[in-house]
Formats: structure tokens, sequence, C-alpha cells
């Protein structure tokens, strides 16, 4: 029997499925919003996206400003640049909208204008005093989960590390969810964002701290991911794989924001922050390796992972099952043609025992690995993924 107290935190409001970008306008008045920052990047200003968030918003009598300046993997000083123009006038709400980026930058500049010294003093696990200024979360991928989720993520640049502002005030007010606008999105970030969806799914399923609540949402969402995932980078105007993957990274994302992740985002960061690759290769290379080792701290569930994700293992043994679930996902990742190994990133054998350190400190994800991992372990898992 599980006697974990279950518990579920969430966004205010989630908006879900085709359309529900429309009720953008409605629920920033519901909020009492008279001027909302848009807080986003190029890409979505040159989809057209940004003009339409702007429009949603004036015609409900909303003043709208635009910071357009994200970068992806955002580092202080772009937090900064943004901060700086949310105060130039009274907003009353943040949107952001696009990647895990632009959401992560709106929800810390929303808790900057109401607290005092700078984000250095936030980053860590309930650090932020005051509620910010409310947000409402729109992606525009299908990935990082970023809408639901009180984690935000940014590069801190003189420690070359990625950390965390972790906070219940990072939550939106808000969290729209609309495939419609991740039909523009091309291929390699469909591929990127989702694997990354995938992980988040496969790691909360299998942390520590995941109840049955949270497993409800990380089954649903491998199920619907891996349907999903293969179409929606193939064919991208595929309706209902973008769908599957819209509703399957949102239930990732609500199912991390609970459970938390495991060893393949600790692992992953130092990639980003030393390497700059990408957040969601980083983490689709690496999460079949750690799969592999983590097999015996959960064996049941890795089995049952093979069976969400449509193997034919019935007439396996369990432990089979349970190797056969890293394989499903390593065959995800090679059909998706994205750098195969950490050599193809660039990322040489002598940075292993470096990364490995940076990877052990993020404590706050290696408590939730189902297996306990040493730096040794660590450095093996990044050899083989070499
Ligand atoms: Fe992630």
């Amino acid at each position: 029997m599980d006697n974990k107290i279950i518990s579920l935190r969430t966004p205010h409001l989630i908006l879900a499925g085709f359309g529900a970008s429309e009720r953008l306008g409605q629920e920033a008045r519901a909020i009492g919003a008279w001027k909302a920052l848009v807080v986003t990047d190029r890409g979505v200003v040159d989809s057209g996206t940004g003009k339409k968030v702007r429009g949603l918003l004036e015609k409900e009598g909303i003043g709208a400003e635009t910071f357009d300046r994200v970068i992806s993997d955002p580092d202080v000083g772009c937090l900064e640049a943004c901060l700086d123009m949310a105060k130039e006038e009274p907003y009353d709400l943040i949107v952001g909208v696009g990647g895990g980026s632009p959401m992560d930058i709106a929800s810390i500049t929303s808790v900057m204008l109401t607290n005092p010294g700078t984000v250095y003093d936030y980053f860590g696990i309930n650090l932020v005093k005051n509620p910010g200024v409310p947000t409402i979360l729109i992606p525009t991928t299908a990935g990082t989960g970023a809408e639901v989720t009180q984690n935000a993520i940014l590069t801190d640049t003189r420690e070359k590390l990625k950390k965390a502002v972790v906070s219940p005030y990072i939550l939106p007010r808000v969290a729209i969810v609309d495939p419609s606008l991740t039909l523009s999105m091309p291929p390699s970030v469909t591929s990127s964002s989702g694997i990354d969806a995938l992980t988040h799914a496969i790691e909360s399923y299998t942390s520590n701290n995941a109840t049955l609540l949270t497993d409800l949402f990380a089954k649903e969402a491998i199920i619907r991911i891996g349907q999903s995932l293969r179409t929606a980078v193939a064919n991208g105007n595929d309706l209902e794989a973008r769908y599957g993957m819209a509703i399957g990274s949102l239930y990732a994302g609500i199912s991390l924001a609970n459970a938390g992740v495991t060893a393949v985002h600790a692992l992953a960061y130092p990639l980003g922050g030393q390497f700059n690759v990408a957040h969601g290769i980083a983490n689709g290379l690496l999460l079949p390796y750690v799969m592999e080792f983590n097999v015996l701290g959960n064996i049941s569930k890795f089995a049952h992972i093979a069976h969400l994700l449509g193997e034919r293992v019935e007439s396996m043994t369990l432990r089979d099952q349970a190797y056969q679930a890293s394989r499903a996902v390593k065959a995800i990742y090679r059909d998706l043609v994205i750098p195969q190994s950490l050599t193809e990133l660039r990322v040489p054998k002598e940075a292993i025992p470096g990364m490995a350190k940076a990877a052990i400190q993020s404590t706050r994800l290696m408590v939730n690995n189902p297996r306990t991992m040493t730096v040794q372990d660590i450095e093996r898992i990044y050899e083989n993924a070499l």
C-alpha cells in the first residue's frame, strides 16, 4: 500500500484544447488587469502569435507592451533586461508566450517585481517571500511544462550552471494550452521539446516522490506522447498528433511539478551550462542510459513504462520488460534524428569527471532518483552516451 500523502499543486485555472488561447482576453479581464507586459521571443513575434496575443488583450481594453528579447536557455542578463522594461510602467499582468524560456522569464520577472534584492537571492527552494504580479502562461511548444510547474530555470553565467527558482509563486494564475499554437513549430523544435516532455513523464512516474495522483497524469502522458511524438515531428499539420503532444506535455508537466524529476535532468544540466546543448536534446540523449541504470530501483514501474509505450512484452520476465522500456525510448530518440551521442554534440570524454561532479550537486533532483547514484555511476552513464 502506498501511504504517502497525496497533494497536487497546479495553476488556479488550466484551459486546454484547440482555440483555448482565444480566451486570453477574458481571463486577463477576470484577473482585473489593465496593463499587461507580454514576455516572448523573436520567433513567436515572427510567427504572428505575438501580435495575436496583443490583439486578444487589447480587444478587452487591456493595454499591452511586448518584451521580445528572451533568448533560448536564458541567463541572468536576459532576466535583468526584461525586468528593466517591466519596471518602466505599472504592469498588473505578465503574459509569458513561447517555449520554456519566455515562460520562465515571465514567471521570474513577476516575482522580482514584488520581492527585494536580485534573482541570486532566490535560487533555491521556497525563498520567494511575496506573491508576484499575476501571470498567464501560454506555451507555443509541447514540451517544457513550464506553464504548470513551480520551477523557473536560469543560467547562472558566473558558475556556468543552470539554477532554479522554486516557489509556488512561480505558478501562473492561468495556464492556456492551445495545440493550434504549436502547428508552426519546425520538426527540430517539436522533437527536442517533445522528448523533454517524455523525460518529464518517465522521470516523475519513477520519482521517489511520485504519488497515486501524479501517476495518473504521468501514465497518461507516457501513452499520449508515445503515440503522438513521431507523427508530430514527421507531419506537423497532423492535428491529432499535435493535440496528443499538447495534452501529453501538459500532463507530464503537472506530474513533474508535483513528483519532481530525477537524475536525467541532473545529468543534462551540465551539458546545457557548459556546452550549450539544448535542454530537450541533452535529456533525450541521456534518458535511456539513466533508465537502464535506474531499472533495479523500481522494476515494476519501468516494466509498466514498456507497456504504456506499446511494446509487446507480455511473454517477457518483469526484469526484461523493465529493460525493454529503455530500448523503446532509445528507438523513439533514434527516429527523431537528433544528435545520437555526446561525441556528436562535441562533448569530450575529458569533460566527464567535471560534469559528474556538477550533476551530483543537483541534490534537489538526485534525492528523487529511484536508485542511489554515486559520482562513479554518473561517470559511467556519461561514458555509455559518448
Ligand atoms: Fe525538462
